[in-house]
């Protein structure tokens, strides 16, 4: 699968790194630091490459954007079309003080992240996922917990977008949960607002994994 990551941050590289290593041609963009995406892409091995956001969007069927909520204009400006692209988003409206967010529940907007990255491009497969995990334990050698693996929910309208994502999940050694439409972004995000001030409050940050038990 050909992945293009926009955001070569923690998220981003972190999840990036993992699916290189699995063998998917993988396009890092969207730095500052053209140096960090040199040695980003060094480390990721041979399936990796680095571009331009819009160089990640048209060699990709999947991208993944590991960005900040501020910069989502810009970045979709930049990526380009996004039309028919399976869109995977981990952004969410959190504020740099942990304190809230800039968007989504609970203010005033009633949006997510996820439904402004919809709206903005609309023919994108926008799904929503890896919000309820920190890039810590992604990045580590051991992603797991014990013989536990993290749920990661995911959310989206389009079944064919969703189970590509829920195997890139898997992937990554997750436990995929669907959790519904889109529109359920809305929540997911106020979740994991509410998981890192969670972290942060109960001094765990970021050792912890969150898992829907089943019986
Ligand atoms: N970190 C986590 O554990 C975690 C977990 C779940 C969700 N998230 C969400 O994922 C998103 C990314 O988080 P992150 O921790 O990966 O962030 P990050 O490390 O700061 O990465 C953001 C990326 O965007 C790039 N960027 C390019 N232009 C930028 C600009 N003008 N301003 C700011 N950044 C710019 C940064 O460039 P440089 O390379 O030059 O810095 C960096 O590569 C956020 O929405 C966050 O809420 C994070």
């Amino acid at each position: 699968m050909k992945i293009g990551i926009i955001g070569a941050g923690n998220m981003g590289a972190a999840l990036g790194k993992i699916w290189a290593k699995a063998g998917h041609q993988v396009i890092f963009s969207y730095s500052r630091d053209e140096n960090k995406l040199r040695q980003l892409t060094t480390s990721a091995g041979e399936t990796a490459k680095a571009g331009t956001p819009k160089e990640a969007v048209i060699q990709s069927d999947v991208i993944l954007f590991a960005v900040w909520a501020p910069s989502l204009e810009e970045v979709i400006h930049a990526a380009g079309s996004l039309d028919g692209k399976i869109v995977m988003t981990c952004v969410s409206g959190l504020k740099p003080d942990f304190t809230g967010q800039t968007i989504g529940l609970p203010t005033d907007l009633k949006i997510s992240v996820a439904e402004t990255i919809q709206q903005l491009a609309p023919n994108a497969k926008v799904v929503e996922a890896f919000n309820t995990t920190f890039a810590e334990i992604i990045a580590s050698d051991s992603r797991q917990f014990g013989d536990d693996r993290p749920s990661i929910f995911y959310c989206g309208d389009d079944v064919e977008a969703k189970k590509v994502v829920a195997d890139l999940i898997g992937e990554c050694g997750y436990e995929a949960v669907d959790a519904g439409a889109l529109i359920v972004a809305r929540s997911l995000e106020t979740l994991a607002t509410a998981w890192v001030q969670f972290a942060v409050a109960s001094q765990l940050f970021p050792n912890l994994g969150l898992k829907a038990l089943q019986r």
